[in-house]
């Protein structure tokens, strides 16, 4: 089945993604830019259906226990040495494309978008992998001590959109830190 994988990032000046398992930019929080992520990742484009969230083992425990799983959303978690999903993770899934066979089987009938949410990983395999990609970037235009990466975007394999339905095109500004959201498209 061909469906459009979706990426989602907030991204240093550097490419760098995180730092000792949580954002670069802890404990100052970006809560628009949170709710943003919430509402890209949450909202269905069928009624009735959910998305889904794929992320790696450690993106998982990246987020506050009391937020998990993500609300509303069909998590997915990855890892290769898990045998059962970490406690309140809806599935697990040995490798990438296991996740990806899930959705078209077992949830066929209840998912709708795919989201890949992290970390460096996947996102890489998100963005090597065949047929449309879109990735929705926050750029934060302020520089943090990072230890984890994006890959780089690469033009001739991505282009920026002009604009993206329900994504604010003007610059943003929280507790100081200055960002604006991009979405690039697999070309
Ligand atoms: N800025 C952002 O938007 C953003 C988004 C997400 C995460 N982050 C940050 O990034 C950091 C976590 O990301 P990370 O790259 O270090 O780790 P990660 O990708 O979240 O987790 C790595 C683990 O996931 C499993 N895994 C990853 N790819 C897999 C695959 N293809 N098949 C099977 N298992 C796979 C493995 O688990 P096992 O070791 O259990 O086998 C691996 O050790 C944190 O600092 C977090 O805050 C930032």
């Amino acid at each position: 089945m061909t469906r459009v994988l979706n990426g989602i990032v907030a991204v240093c000046p550097n490419l760098g993604i995180g730092k000792d398992g949580k954002l670069p930019w802890h404990p100052v929080r970006l809560s628009n830019e949170f709710a943003h992520f919430r509402k890209m990742t949450s909202t269905p484009s069928v009624a009735g259906r959910q998305n889904v969230v794929i992320m790696g083992r450690k993106t998982w425990f990246s987020i506050p226990e009391k937020n998990r799983p993500l609300k509303d959303r069909i998590n997915i978690v990855l890892s290769r040495e898990y045998k059962t999903p970490p406690a309140g993770a809806h599935y697990l899934a040995a490798d990438f494309s296991s996740a990806l066979k899930l959705v078209d089987t077992e949830l066929a009938e209840r998912a709708d978008q795919v989201w890949v949410i992290g970390g460096s990983s996947l996102y890489k395999e998100m963005m090597e992998s065949p047929g449309t990609r879109r990735l929705f970037v926050t750029q934060i235009l302020q520089q943090f001590d990072c230890d984890t990466f994006l890959p780089e975007i690469s033009p001739e394999k991505y282009r920026l959109l002009p604009e993206f339905p329900g994504v604010p095109a003007e610059p943003q500004e929280e507790n100081g830190i200055q960002y604006r959201f991009e979405v690039y498209e697999s070309i």
